[in-house]
């Protein structure tokens, strides 16, 4: 029987962005894992595909790298094929706030190897978005029915806006261990533990192509915006970083300890 530790080590990597980021994440995660401890990984998935969605046979493979769980945002929904394996994954998460027709779910429990429960909940925003359910409400409740479960609890919110990232965290301050942003690609130098000890950090940034605009190619990038056309997406692939958080939980209050920015090499 394993003893359960008192503290959670929790490993949140920010979007891959197709191969670049996926090979990034190969490169870095026995070591990142082994130094820190980590009890679960968690992973934003959805540009994993070529930098728009996610496959089944992704998700396997990062699983074999080490990932535990991978969330998503906006981007899960690309292949039909990934919307029907959302159902039977357990490991993949989508957005909670999204109507209950969407397939897959929001929340779930997972226990790590360590014999800690760890409940993950990825919701979006709506500023700038597709104009879902309220993330603060369908968050609460989310929240709440992880509870039951264990204090342990880590928010991925991928939204646009900077205000609505951070009054979600203020609103789950003291509920959730850690909201973490997702989605503007751009790693944020504001984490910090909120007076009731909860974890936050606007955005995570990005884990792929740095020399890109979020992930897209340059000139691509350039074109649309003075063409206003929506040229085709069109990855990045040079100048790799992986982006992401460590957060320690202390297990019997579900407070963080301490919150670290990673930006590798
Ligand atoms: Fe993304
Ligand atoms: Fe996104």
């Amino acid at each position: 029987m394993t003893i359960p530790k008192s503290t959670a080590s929790i490993l949140f990597v920010a979007d891959v962005i197709g191969k670049p980021g996926y090979d990034i994440l190969a490169a870095y995660l026995p070591s990142l894992k082994k130094k820190y401890a980590v009890d679960l990984c968690i992973v934003n998935g959805e540009n994993g595909e070529k930098g728009k969605g996610t496959t089944e046979n992704l998700v396997k493979k990062y699983r074999t790298l080490g990932v535990d769980v991978i969330t998503g945002g906006n981007h899960s929904w690309t292949f039909a094929s990934f919307r029907r394996y959302l159902d039977q994954s357990n490991w993949v998460l989508r957005p909670a706030n999204y109507p209950d027709e969407a397939p897959g779910k929001g929340a779930a429990v997972f226990q790590s190897a360590s014999g800690l429960a760890i409940g993950v909940l990825n919701l979006q925003g709506r500023a700038f978005m597709y104009p879902i359910d309220c993330p603060f409400k369908r968050g609460m409740e989310e929240i709440d029915r992880l509870l039951t479960q264990t204090k342990i609890i880590i928010v991925d919110v991928h939204a646009e806006a900077t205000a609505e990232k951070m009054a979600l965290g203020w609103h789950f301050d003291g509920k959730a261990s850690a909201v973490i942003g997702t989605h503007t690609h751009v790693q944020t130098a504001d984490e910090r533990i909120l007076p009731k000890g909860t974890a936050y950090i606007s955005d995570a940034g990005m884990t792929g192509p740095n020399d890109s605009v979020i992930g897209l190619e340059v000139d691509v990038a350039i074109k649309r915006f003075i063409s206003g056309i929506p040229e085709f997406y069109q990855m990045a692939t040079s100048n790799n970083r992986l982006n992401g958080v460590v957060i320690t939980v202390d297990g019997a209050t579900g407070r963080a300890q301490n919150i670290e920015r990673i930006n590798l090499p």
